[in-house]
């Protein structure tokens, strides 16, 4: 059984359609990658899947329950993590205050913090700081931290390299695949790197103008190497 089932998901903003039926499913303990150039619907996508963007026609379940019509709380509650692409974390906020407004609705919150900061250390390093003067890839890993708090079964991750240097990125990709060991779903929005990211992957999605033009195992996309810089022509192919 899948634990994410999208049928024809449309969706857009306002009255404009950007996705025009997304049929997507991803297994417990899968990982995911969604590839697309800039303005493909990836983002659009992954905020209807997390209930930030309201469906226009199709159907979404998770974990067997029809999630159609629910919003992000209830979501966060069920178990869908969602990481945004832009302004995950309270910039003005130390990281110890954005992990408490992560774990607000938890019980055992200060339990739940401490365990982020054991998982990441450099975190607990950071603790004091305002979350907008850390680098970036310390502050991808405090909303990777902050979403982890919830315990989700599936974990979105929209761009979690994007304008990492290297080393952060390697750092960041690290990150990922760990969480995935430990048993939780991903689904990872890609544009920069996506060769990397492939060789970690389950199953790849390639989204085309609001629509799945391919999709595959990682290494049937990493093995099509023609077609992969024809699809990535003009970025950044890694
Ligand atoms: N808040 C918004 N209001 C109106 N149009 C938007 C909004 N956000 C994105 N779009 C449009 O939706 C399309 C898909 O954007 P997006 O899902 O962000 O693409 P991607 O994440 O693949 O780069 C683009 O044409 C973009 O201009
Ligand atoms: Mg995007």
């Amino acid at each position: 059984m899948s634990l994410l089932k999208c049928e024809n998901v449309e969706s857009g903003y306002g009255k404009l359609p950007i996705l025009h039926g997304v049929n997507l499913r991803v297994a417990e303990g899968e990982m995911i990658a969604l590839l697309g150039a800039n303005g493909a619907g990836k983002s659009t996508l992954m905020k209807t899947i997390a209930g930030i963007l309201p469906l226009m026609k199709g159907s979404m379940v998770f974990d067997g329950r029809d999630i159609t019509l629910l919003k992000n709380h209830a979501l966060a509650k069920m178990g869908l993590g969602y990481v945004p692409q832009e302004n995950n974390v309270f910039a003005d906020l130390t990281v110890a205050e954005n992990l408490e407004m992560g774990a607000f609705t938890i019980k055992n919150a200060k339990q739940a913090i401490e365990a982020i900061f054991e998982r990441f250390p450099k975190l607990k390093e950071r603790y004091k700081q305002k979350a907008g003067t850390l680098s970036g890839g310390e502050r991808q890993l405090l909303a990777v931290g902050s979403a982890l708090l919830l315990k989700p079964r599936l974990l979105i991750l929209d761009e979690p390299t994007s304008g990492l240097s290297p080393q952060a990125t390697e750092s960041m990709i690290e990150t990922i695949s760990r969480i995935r060991d430990d048993g939780t779903a991903v689904i990872w929005v890609v544009e920069e790197s996506p060769k990397e990211v492939l060789a970690h992957v389950d199953r790849v999605y390639l989204l085309e103008s609001g629509l799945v033009k391919k999709e595959g195992t990682g290494r049937e996309f990493l093995e099509d190497e023609e077609e992969f810089e024809t699809l990535f022509l003009g970025h950044n192919v890694g």
